[in-house]
């Protein structure tokens, strides 16, 4: 299955991949998750793209359809979550291959803005907790890998902001490009309520 989630930064895309993954037994392309180790790891990739990230903007089209043309050439089946995120990177996927369904997370940029205030995201596996909503099992240890949980940096409300106001005028359309695969989800709901929901429109 080729699946793609969209919707507004902190709308919840990398906690539902997560699981959804596990059900699906399907493998996760984070563009922002390569992005940010590309960051760590002072790649050519992650100089020319920190800048954009700092300022909650987009990377440029061309620097993110080259990363994905190599990576989903690797793959059957996949969960994307940050791709595409214009219109001319839903058309290089397009041209790679076609997508089965595309949901959406739906939710009002307010909720967000004060959702963001508790996200702790682990900087070594790219897991996401929620202080309240979904919190590691130890104090700031991430699960999965036992790294030390941190703030992001774009997760100031100021950056998000910016990231929800380029979301509208860049991403947002992508939900007409889709119209004829796009379900959507209530992103407000419980994380448990949004995963069954989802797996619902899947119908596994
Ligand atoms: P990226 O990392 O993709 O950021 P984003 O889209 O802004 O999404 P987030 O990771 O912030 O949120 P999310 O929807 O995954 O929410 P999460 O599950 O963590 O991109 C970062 C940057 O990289 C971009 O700004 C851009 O510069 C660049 N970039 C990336 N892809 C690009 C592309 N294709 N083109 C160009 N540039 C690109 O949940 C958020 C919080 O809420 C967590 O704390 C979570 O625990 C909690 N939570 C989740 N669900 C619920 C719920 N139902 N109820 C309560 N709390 C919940």
């Amino acid at each position: 299955m080729k699946l793609i989630l969209l919707g507004p930064p902190g709308a919840g895309k990398g906690t539902l991949a997560e699981s959804l993954s596990k059900k699906l037994n399907l493998p996760i392309l984070s563009t922002g998750n390569i992005l940010r180790d590309a960051v760590t790891n002072e790649t050519q990739l992650g100089k020319k793209a920190k800048a954009f990230m700092d300022a909650g903007k987009l990377v440029t089209d061309d620097l993110i359809i080259a990363l994905m043309d190599e990576k989903l050439s690797k793959c059957d089946g996949f969960i994307l979550d940050g791709f595409p995120r214009t219109i001319a990177q839903a058309e290089a996927l397009d041209k790679i291959c076609d997508i089965d369904i595309a949901l959406s997370l739906d939710i009002d940029d307010e909720v967000i803005i004060k959702r963001m205030t508790g996200r702790r995201t682990c900087p070594k596996c790219g897991m996401t907790y929620h202080l309240e909503h979904n919190p590691p099992k130890s104090k700031d240890i991430c699960d999965k890998c036992s790294s030390e949980l941190i703030i992001r940096s774009d997760d100031n409300e100021k950056v998000v902001i910016d990231r929800l106001e380029t979301y509208h005028k860049q991403t947002k359309p992508l939900k007409d490009y889709y119209i004829n695969k796009l379900k959507s989800l209530d992103a407000a709901l419980s994380i448990d309520v949004i995963l069954n929901n989802a797996i619902e429109m899947i119908k596994i």
